[in-house]
């Protein structure tokens, strides 16, 4: 198959890990007999600086146009003077925003390798395997904004089509798993979330083969350290999606091996790893690229319709990690690099054995 992919390498380690991620993807298609085609567009800080605008009028039209977009992390403290004007986090938020990618999946599964990398104890961690579907083009980051010297708001406001639609996806999801949805909201006191909460329940008729409870997002924090491996699927509004998953990357062991995948109705999927540009080790070659790796398998499965390649290569990181590969944050001394061609070897050695079976 012929397919355009949109690199948004951005700032810090993004563009470390997307190189990873890239090489994974010239090996499925050269694998595969499948044409890439690449091409790298400015965001972020490094679009800042080179243009003004965070999110070039160039990349948001290539990126409009390809068939998935593949993007690294933006933002650092060069940008993040409180008081500019333009920064690099609106580039991406416009960028999710205009591709109208709703629905950003989030999974966490815990690698027993790892396991003893998390401050939970080991018995605690069998078994987990969550999916969080997090609503990404709504809430607190899209509301409108005002600040005088003394007072700052930030509104936050959902309608029912825009909790509809996540719901929705969230349950679909839930069909091919475990046919739980946990919907995380803070009903008891905001408004946002008793319309969300009830239109989670009338969304949930339309799946009575799939289960749904409502836990309140404090109590979640909370239960996602004591019980992780008793949920599902957990759909939640943008800034409590945020929250609760860079929490969740603590029970897989490090940020840097979380992917996500946004999509929307549109054509074009949006895949980067959940962590950011990780400005304390930009530039040494350390940065773990499991994440942007797992996004590009994510980016196979969910805007190539590549199942197999995409489990191929979550089967290489698994055997990665098996092996005792692990970058710094892992608590091992793999560079990015090493890290990148153990996962491609682990690749070739699977291709192998297959031919010869
Ligand atoms: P961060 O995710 O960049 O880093 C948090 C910690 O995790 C750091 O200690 C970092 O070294 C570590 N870490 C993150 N990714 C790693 C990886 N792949 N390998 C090894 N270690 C990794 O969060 P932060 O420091 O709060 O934010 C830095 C900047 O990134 C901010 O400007 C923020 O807005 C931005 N950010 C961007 C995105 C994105 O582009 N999607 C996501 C989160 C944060
Ligand atoms: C993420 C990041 C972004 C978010 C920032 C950089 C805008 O933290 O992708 O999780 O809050 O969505
Ligand atoms: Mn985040």
């Amino acid at each position: 198959m012929k397919a355009r992919i949109a690199v948004l390498p951005g700032d810090g380690i993004g563009p470390e890990v997307t190189a990873a991620a890239v090489s994974v993807l010239r090996d499925a298609a050269a694998r595969g007999g499948h044409e890439f085609e690449f091409s790298e567009h400015a965001i972020g800080g490094c679009a800042i600086d080179a243009h003004g605008d965070p999110l070039p009028a160039e990349t948001l039209i290539v990126c409009k146009q390809a068939d998935a977009v593949l993007l690294g992390a933006v933002g650092g403290p060069r940008w993040s003077d409180p008081k500019a004007k333009v920064r690099p986090e609106q580039g991406l938020l416009r960028l999710r925003a205009e591709l109208g990618v709703y629905a950003n999946l989030r999974p966490v599964r815990v690698h027993p390798k790892l396991a003893a990398l998390s401050p939970l104890k080991n018995e605690r961690l069998t078994g987990v395997d969550l999916l969080f579907v997090r609503e990404l083009t709504g809430g607190a980051y899209f509301g409108a904004k005002t600040r005088t010297a003394d007072v700052a708001t930030d509104e936050t406001k959902y309608t029912t089509q825009e909790v509809e639609r996540v719901a929705r996806r969230a349950f679909a999801l839930a069909r091919g798993r475990g046919r739980r949805v946990t919907s995380v909201d803070k009903a008891n006191v905001l408004e946002t979330s008793r319309l969300w909460r009830e239109t989670v329940q009338r969304v949930a008729h339309e799946f009575p083969d799939v289960a749904l409870e409502h836990q309140l997002v404090d109590s979640m924090a909370m239960l996602l350290l004591t019980r992780p491996a008793a949920y599902d699927v957990i759909v939640t509004e943008n800034l409590f999606g945020d929250i609760l998953t860079d929490e969740a990357a603590a029970l897989a062991g490090s940020l840097g091996l979380l992917p996500s995948a946004s999509l929307g109705d549109g054509k074009v999927g949006l895949y980067e790893p959940i962590h950011g540009s990780a400005p304390d080790i930009a530039g040494r070659g350390v940065a773990n690229p499991l994440g942007a790796i797992l996004s590009a398998a994510m980016l196979l499965r969910h805007s190539l319709g590549l199942a197999d390649e995409a489990a191929a290569i979550e089967a290489a990181v698994d055997r990665v990690l098996d092996a005792g590969v692990s970058t710094r944050d892992l608590g091992g001394d793999a560079g990015t690099r090493e890290a990148t061609a153990a996962v491609l070897a682990a690749l070739n050695e699977r291709a192998a054995s297959k031919e010869a079976a």
